[in-house]
């Protein structure tokens, strides 16, 4: 079996999930779900970046200890994946001690190297953004721009690590390695940045500047810098787990590719000695009815809440279907619920309550044996097989959103092929051909509808599971097998109607 190792970036523990939290665990679970099922031995990882000083401030903010702050944000997001059916195979949060023994490990070698070393730096320090600005972040007119908060200039003696002698080092190895960032046009922007010299990355704070952090090892007056920190979860969350590194993608916005991703993790690993993870898989923005979501003005969508207004697999179908990964997204509860009426509930929910109405109707609630296949038929088998093969091969590229697309071409194809069929008409007959064709027509909307909803699985486990149980289909056996046409539901009973897909309650 192959080792498939693959994380999401692990959030900040400042504040409830949104839906950008909730669509890059739902987008990862997908990959996961997949490759699962593709036969890998899939490691997915998941979790909290808990320290820093964002977390120190939101906590005195409420006037509590940031490990009662971080501890309850724990469990809202650990939540937010049990209600999302994320398939997480473990949930790491920075204050775990197996995490902070790893990053003090990878600190001393990295010091006793001569990879880090301490100087007083001077400059522009931005405490909104934890960060020392550069002359290059000023606005046209000199001013500092508003995301950067209060800006002060201060000297600091500090921890510094050399980034810069790995820098063309990381510049041959982008070059020599196309698949290290997807979507490919994103590596330009990686490559511009390293057009300019790196400075070295200042990875302590002093302790009464920020207590809230892990001590540096080998000087207990620093605590480390909550990236350095917090890149570091994806290595120590399988420092346990042999064969699993390097990893095979790590799941991100691009916010966060360049720098910390794209060029600071590769370095920290190779001036370590370890692999750098095999690639970044980067995905865009959402936004939500064409603004920036935000909470303080309401433009802002509570995950756990929308999926239990609308279901789970609805909401994670929407997710997928809407988004090519890498551009921005819009999320509108209007394009919501036009593809949850017509996709959802129109094409594939009549779909399954169709069938097992006929097969209940007509055949005593068991599948009929598929007679002999007339033309109809062996089209459906036709784009059945070409359907298959172009979803996994879309899937392999991450191409969810069209893997979709073509999944539910599929859908209304057998709906199509019911209309020209028309059962309700041949069950009236006396005539044995068309009983026999009646048979046909049954078995083949089920074993059709069998295979599309298996294709659907990464997508929307629930559905497909309950498809499956209300078509008597097994699930056992290895995907690709189970994604062959045949006539393995013959003789099957079937469940009554049940609606997946209820119209929904919009208030
Ligand atoms: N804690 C850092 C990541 C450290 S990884 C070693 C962080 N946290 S975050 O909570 O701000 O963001 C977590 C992830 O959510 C990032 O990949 C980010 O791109 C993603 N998203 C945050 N807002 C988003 C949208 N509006 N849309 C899609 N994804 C977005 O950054």
């Amino acid at each position: 079996m192959k080792k498939f190792f693959i994380t999401t970036a692990i959030d900040y523990a400042n504040g409830s999930p949104h839906l950008g939290h909730a669509y890059e665990k739902v987008l990862t679970d997908v990959i996961a779900r997949f490759r699962r099922l593709m036969g890998d031995e899939v490691f997915f990882l998941t979790g909290l970046d808990e320290h820093g000083q964002k977390v120190q401030q939101s906590a005195r903010a409420r006037g509590i200890a940031p490990q009662t702050f971080v501890d309850e944000l724990a469990v809202e997001f650990q939540e937010l994946c049990r209600r999302l059916d994320i398939s997480n195979d473990d949930f790491i949060r920075t204050t775990q001690e197996r995490h902070k023994a790893v990053v003090r490990r990878i600190l001393q070698e990295l010091y006793d190297k001569g990879g880090i070393y301490k100087a007083d730096y001077k400059g522009f320090y931005s405490t909104r953004q934890e960060q020392f600005l550069q002359e290059k972040d000023r606005n046209e007119d000199g001013s500092w721009p508003e995301i950067f908060g209060e800006v002060t200039e201060i000297t600091e003696t500090n921890y510094f690590f050399k980034l810069q002698k790995y820098q063309q080092w990381l510049i041959d190895y982008i070059r020599s390695h196309d698949d290290f960032i997807i979507p490919r046009f994103r590596q330009k922007q990686v490559l511009e940045f390293l057009s300019e010299p790196l400075n070295d990355l200042c990875i302590s704070r002093p302790r009464e500047r920020l207590e809230w952090g892990i001590p540096l090892p080998f000087d207990e007056a620093f605590v480390t810098y909550v990236w350095f920190d917090a890149l570091l979860n994806y290595y120590s969350g399988v420092a346990d787990k042999p064969g699993f590194w390097p990893a095979d993608f790590h799941v991100i916005g691009k916010d966060i590719l360049v720098p910390p991703h794209a060029v600071y993790w590769p370095i920290m690993l190779k001036a370590a000695g370890l692999e750098p993870p095999k690639a970044l898989l980067v995905h865009g923005w959402w936004s939500i009815n064409g603004a920036k979501m935000s909470k303080s003005t309401g433009n802002f969508i509570e995950p756990v809440a929308f999926a239990e207004q609308y279901g789970v697999d609805a909401l994670r179908y929407f997710l997928i279907r809407e988004m090519s990964i890498g551009q921005d997204s819009d999320f509108s509860l209007q394009q919501f619920l036009n593809r949850y009426n017509a996709e959802l509930a129109n094409d594939l929910g009549n779909l399954v309550n169709r069938t097992l109405n006929m097969t209940n109707r007509y055949c005593g609630a068991v599948v009929p044996a598929a007679g002999s296949a007339g033309e109809p038929e062996s089209e459906l088998k036709a784009l059945w097989e070409k359907t298959r093969d172009e979803v996994i091969a879309l899937n392999e590229e991450f191409q969810f959103h069209t893997g979709l697309e073509r999944a539910f071409g599929f859908i209304r194809a057998i709906n199509r092929y019911a209309e020209q069929r028309a059962p309700w008409k041949l069950a009236k007959s006396e005539d044995p051909a068309d009983r026999a064709t009646l048979e046909t027509t049954l078995a083949t909307m089920a074993e059709a509808l069998r295979l599309a909803v298996a294709l659907l699985e990464p997508v929307m486990p629930r559905a497909a599971g309950r498809v499956a149980e209300l078509l008597g289909a097994s699930r056992d056996g290895a995907w690709r097998e189970r994604l062959a046409w045949g006539d393995s539901l013959a003789g099957a009973k079937v469940g009554k109607t049940a609606i997946l897909f209820p119209r929904p309650n919009v208030a």
